[in-house]
């Protein structure tokens, strides 16, 4: 399969802890190389823009409150099959049902300060990363 490319984010509950380094290795140790990386400060705004999928879900205004509660680091990442794998890597939504070894099992604290988020199909991720990131700022 050719090299694909996913999005991240490591999310406010995690650079709170100052635990991006060791998500960082987990990602790395799976094969995903990390193309491009940035830690920003969400505006409200676009945190909303980001999940306005989910608007209407009972639990939007809490998670967008979360995702701005702190700064997150914004990623690409890259390998075969990136979006499976990343997903993989990242265990369960809810860290209670993740597999033991995964990122969310390790450090997550509920289904909210759940450490991570990953693009869930192609159109997603392209859609994702380009939120988020210039070509220019992305080198494979
Ligand atoms: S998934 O992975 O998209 O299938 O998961 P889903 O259950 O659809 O959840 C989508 C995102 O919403 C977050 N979430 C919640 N936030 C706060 N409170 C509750 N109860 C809650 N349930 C789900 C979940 O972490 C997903 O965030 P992202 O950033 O997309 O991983």
């Amino acid at each position: 399969m050719a090299l694909q490319r996913t999005f991240s984010i490591i999310k406010p509950d995690a650079t709170a802890r100052n635990i991006t380094g060791k998500i960082n290795a987990m990602i790395e140790a799976a094969g995903l190389r990390i193309v491009a990386q940035k830690r920003v400060q969400l505006t409200r705004e676009k945190a909303e823009g980001f999940y306005a999928v989910h608007k209407e879900r009972p639990f939007f205004n809490d998670l967008v409150s979360f995702m701005i509660s702190g700064p997150v680091v914004v990623q690409v990442l890259e390998g075969e099959n990136a979006i499976a794998k990343y997903r993989e890597v990242m265990g369960a939504t809810n860290p209670e049902q993740a597999d033991e070894g995964t990122i969310r099992k390790t450090f997550a604290e509920s289904i909210e300060a759940n450490s991570v988020h990953g693009s869930d199909a192609p159109e997603t991720a392209a859609e994702e990363i380009k939120y988020f990131f210039n070509d220019d700022e992305i080198v494979g």
